[in-house]
């Protein structure tokens, strides 16, 4: 099943760094918000949509790019975000509006990543080193549900007349 991944990151490219992780995963395609029109997501069988959160909400480019899109007839797909508080609340505003335009929102993620906002940037930032290794695994695990025919775990189909045979 073939991954388009549409990722806004604007801050410090954590939310990047999932969307990396899941296209290398199952052979998946990277995108910006402004790249995501109805014709390209109609080329993929499923979609990845991540975004940062800027106070309490996805960002706004990536908000726009799904109130452009068309209705949607179930196509599967998946939300990850990265946030100072790793909370699946930051990025419910995008679930709700691609549940609403057609899209099965399968699964979600909300990891933590590095904030500099405001006064921590004085003490350059919290949260230092994420998303980190396990949660880069996780993303790549988000992908290969999502689309478990990529490249990583192609499975072969049986050949016509093929019957069943039992382990050895
Ligand atoms: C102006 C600003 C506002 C933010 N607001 C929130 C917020 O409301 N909740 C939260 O958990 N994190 C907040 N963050 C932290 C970011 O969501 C976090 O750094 C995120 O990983 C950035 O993702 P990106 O590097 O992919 O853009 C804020 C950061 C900035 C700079």
């Amino acid at each position: 099943m073939s991954l388009l991944i549409v990722c806004a990151s604007q801050e410090h490219g954590n939310t990047r760094k999932l969307a990396d992780a899941m296209a290398k995963e199952v052979g998946g395609v990277v995108v910006a918000p402004a790249e995501a029109t109805g014709e390209r997501i109609a080329k993929h069988e499923a979609v990845a949509f991540g975004t940062g959160v800027r106070f309490g909400s996805p960002y706004p480019d990536l908000m726009a790019a799904v109130a452009r899109l068309p209705r949607q007839d179930a196509k599967p797909a998946v939300v990850f975000s990265t946030s100072g508080f790793g909370w699946r609340g930051g990025h419910a505003a995008l679930t709700r509006a691609l549940r609403a335009k057609g899209f099965v929102v399968r699964d979600e993620l909300a990891c933590k990543g590095l904030d500099t906002v405001g006064p921590l940037k004085l003490f350059g930032g919290v949260n230092k080193g994420r998303p980190d290794a396990g949660e880069l695994r996780a993303a790549a695990a988000l992908a290969r549900r999502l689309a478990p025919a990529g490249p990583a775990t192609t499975v072969a189909a049986p050949s016509a007349g093929a019957s069943a045979q039992p382990h050895a």
